[in-house]
């Protein structure tokens, strides 16, 4: 019934950081036909830019896929990827707006022998309980016998160039043990690194709400006791290279938790905890605990600031990096944006430097202008908030150039030892 051996034609549905790799991947062994409603983003893709820099203008141009943000475009197609945002609304609940309308668009062009797979990240039982019926409802058609549904979660790491969709291994899952063979033969292609078979969809949904919550509350963990360790004068940076000898010590690190995974995530379980009558307390402490980084951080400088000058006000502090992670341009969830409102909140003057994101982004989604290096100068301190290999590089010298004598450098991320500034004039803070 669902052609298995059958060389299936592809349509990718959402060619954002996620799908477009995905679209790209495919295409070197399928037709493949990727759609995207942003009619901006296709015709940029059209002349081989990609706005997220993720893929060269090379390898998009030498490939055969194509772009499109004509939904018929996809009506040949046999073999349809789902992958489009999903986030969270204002008060923090998964928000399924674009699923349910990409869901839609495709629904009403399915045929007899079709499969979906779902890549967004959703909650276990967002594709049977959700999807299935908007698919058959709006094909007229019956799952899983004229049409069968599958879940692979996206996995690959932006901005990680060392892990990507041909290593890294990939979990899939599907209503029936034969659609499960067709997505296997068909994923098989491109993932080298070798496919999972969950034993069905929600616990392949639920595999990634996992893999990024546990990221989250280990993160929090290493930031509720960064800031004791900060209270008790104790180097955190040094605390985690003595404990990492240990053979099982799990290399987490403080920081600021951004970005549409790790921060986002964790609500999608919450969510379905909550209809279970699950009383989560953990998970949703994670969040407090990462989501009051920005503040604390904003609240050591301010204090260390007033100890070498007890007037601060209007004082021009500078802030390095605003993505929500490092070496790429992703400005969603920033939490280095909460860093700049914040300072903003007590008065001071930050300006906000990154040579990666883009400035229209930054300035539609936060109203922040980004700022020339050239342009930091006479800061009373500076926040650098993202590891960037730019940042990285960064030597005594250039934070001279920035500060003003006695001048504070924070840093978030620890990127820095401060040996480096002894002698310089400058202050040093690390979390
Ligand atoms: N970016 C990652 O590294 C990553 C990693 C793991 C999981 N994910 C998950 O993958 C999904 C997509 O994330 P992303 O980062 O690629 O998002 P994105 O915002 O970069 O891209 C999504 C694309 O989908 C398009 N789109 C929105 N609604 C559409 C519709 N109805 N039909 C067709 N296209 C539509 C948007 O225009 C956009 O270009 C999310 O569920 C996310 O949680 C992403």
């Amino acid at each position: 019934m669902l052609n298995a051996g059958v060389k299936r034609q592809i349509a990718v549905v959402g060619l954002g950081y996620a799908g477009l790799p995905l679209a790209l991947a495919f295409s070197q062994h399928n037709r493949v036909v990727g759609y995207d409603t942003d009619e901006s983003r296709i015709e940029e893709l059209k002349r081989a830019f990609d706005r997220n820099r993720a893929l060269s203008r090379s390898a998009i141009s030498a490939s055969s896929l194509k772009v499109t943000a004509a939904i018929d475009d996809v009506s040949e197609c046999d073999f349809y990827i789902i992958v489009v945002p999903t986030p969270v609304t204002a008060t923090k609940k998964p928000d399924l707006d674009h699923l349910i309308d990409a869901t839609t668009a495709v629904g009403r062009r399915l045929k007899k022998g079709d499969i979906v797979v779902y890549e967004s990240t959703v909650y276990p039982g967002a594709t049977e309980d959700l999807c299935i019926p908007i698919l058959e409802r709006e094909s007229n058609l019956k799952s899983p016998t004229d049409f069968a549904v599958g879940y692979s979660p996206e996995r690959v790491s932006c901005g990680d160039t060392d892990l990507s969709l041909h290593n890294t291994v990939k979990v899939i899952s599907a209503q029936t043990a034969e659609a499960l063979e067709i997505i296997h033969t068909v994923y098989s292609t491109t993932i080298e690194a070798g496919l999972w078979r969950a034993p069905n969809i929600r616990v392949a949904e639920a595999a990634k709400l996992l893999e990024n919550t546990q990221r989250d509350v280990n993160i929090a963990l290493m930031n509720e006791c960064a800031t004791i360790f900060d209270a008790l004068g104790i180097c955190t940076k040094d605390v985690l290279q003595a404990a990492e000898t240990k053979h099982n010590f799990a290399r987490f690190k403080p920081g600021l938790v951004g970005g549409h995974c790790i921060s986002v995530d964790p609500y999608y379980l919450l969510q379905k905890a909550q209809e279970a009558g699950c009383e989560a307390t953990l998970i949703p402490m994670s969040r407090t605990i990462n989501d009051a980084m920005p503040s604390f951080v904003v609240g050591r400088t301010i204090a260390l600031m007033r100890e070498h000058n007890p007037d601060i006000v209007n004082a021009k502090i500078g802030v390095l990096g605003l993505t929500f992670k490092e070496n790429i341009s992703d400005l969603r969830e920033s939490r280095s944006s909460d860093i700049v409102f914040e300072l903003k909140r007590h008065g001071l003057q930050p300006l906000v430097h990154d040579p990666l994101a883009q400035p229209d982004e930054a300035s539609n989604l936060y109203g922040i202008g980004l700022q020339e290096w050239k342009s930091l100068r006479e800061l009373s301190a500076v926040i650098v908030t993202v590891a960037h290999d730019a940042f990285r590089q960064l030597e005594a010298a250039h934070f001279r150039e920035i500060l003003v004598p006695g001048g504070l450098v924070v840093d978030v991320k620890a990127l820095f030892d401060a040996t480096m500034f002894a002698g310089t004039g400058l202050r040093f803070w690390q979390l």
